[in-house]
């Protein structure tokens, strides 16, 4: 017998997905969500989506299930050095202007967060970045904190273990230097692994992000075009609150931070914007 969703079920599971992610699913995504409810009833073995839903609502009380759930909607598309120009206005041209900052007042940490991390590609990039950029990185105190809401991602990006598609934009000697390959699998080597920090944060929830602070640069690329734009306003708020004066904030390419949240300022890099926090 085929799965069928009705639109009530549909808009009552899209609502509550809003209400714990952020994460508007539209209509038209019912049949997206209706496969990934499939696979969720059966491995609970319960009877329909009415079930299920009463199974959410109590019998669920740690949130597990709810858990599990989102770990199998979340988009977690990602590759090494993904938006290459975006990265080279951080290496040539913000990460210079903090370190020099700092330089000149003795603060020699360096706090970044990578928020929506998917499986630590975009992490591991930006700490290949520090290695390859900063002069006399190991006098530095960095820190790389790397989150996100799905579990099995984060495990994933702590293995730290790619195939070749993750690093076809890896510059080759590059490759050599920070992964070890064997019959196509590349590992990321330990003094890249040890830079960086993965952590289960949901970026909807306060009381999640209320200690995230004090950073000098956050990514949040490819993440926020999911959230709607109340969640998203909020979760770029926070941003700003968290980043430290002068540091700088980097969407996806097409995302703007100053028109989500006109406190941010926007300087031309080469060819590319980027926005900080004065
Ligand atoms: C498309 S990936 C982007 C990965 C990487 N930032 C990049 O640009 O390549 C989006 C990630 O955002 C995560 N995500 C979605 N909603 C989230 C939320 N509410 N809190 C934290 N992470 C979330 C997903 O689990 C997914 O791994």
């Amino acid at each position: 017998m085929r799965f069928e969703l009705d639109v009530d079920e549909f808009e009552r599971l899209a609502d509550l997905i809003y209400q714990k992610a952020g994460i508007r699913f539209e209509q038209k995504k019912i049949y997206y969500l209706a496969k990934r409810l499939e696979k969720r009833i059966a491995a609970l073995d319960l009877a329909n989506t009415e079930e299920y839903l009463r199974h959410l609502k109590f019998r669920d009380h740690q949130g597990y299930e709810l858990q599990e759930f989102l770990n199998s909607l979340t988009v977690n598309e990602t590759y090494f050095f993904r938006d290459f120009n975006q990265l080279l206005s951080f290496a040539e041209f913000s990460l210079d202007q903090i370190v020099e900052r700092k330089k000149s007042t003795g603060d020699q940490t360096l706090r970044i967060w990578s928020a929506g991390c998917s499986s630590g590609e975009e992490p591991y990039t930006i700490a290949i970045i520090l290695k390859e950029m900063v002069e006399n990185l190991q006098r530095w105190n960095v820190e790389i904190i790397a989150s996100d809401i799905d579990l099995n991602i984060l495990e994933k990006a702590r293995q730290g273990v790619y195939m070749r598609r993750s690093v076809k934009d890896v510059p080759p000697d590059y490759l050599t230097r920070y992964f070890t390959q064997k019959a196509g699998i590349f590992k990321i080597t330990d003094e890249i692994k040890e830079m960086v920090t993965f952590k289960h944060i949901n970026l909807s929830d306060r009381k999640q992000l209320r200690p995230c602070r004090d950073f000098d640069f956050i990514f949040c690329r490819n993440v926020l075009i999911y959230f709607d734009t109340i969640s998203r306003k909020k979760v770029v708020d926070h941003y700003y609150l968290a980043l430290n004066n002068g540091g700088f904030i980097f969407l996806g390419s097409s995302e703007s931070p100053s028109r989500i949240n006109p406190a941010f300022k926007i300087k031309k890099s080469a060819n590319h914007m980027v926005y900080y926090k004065e």
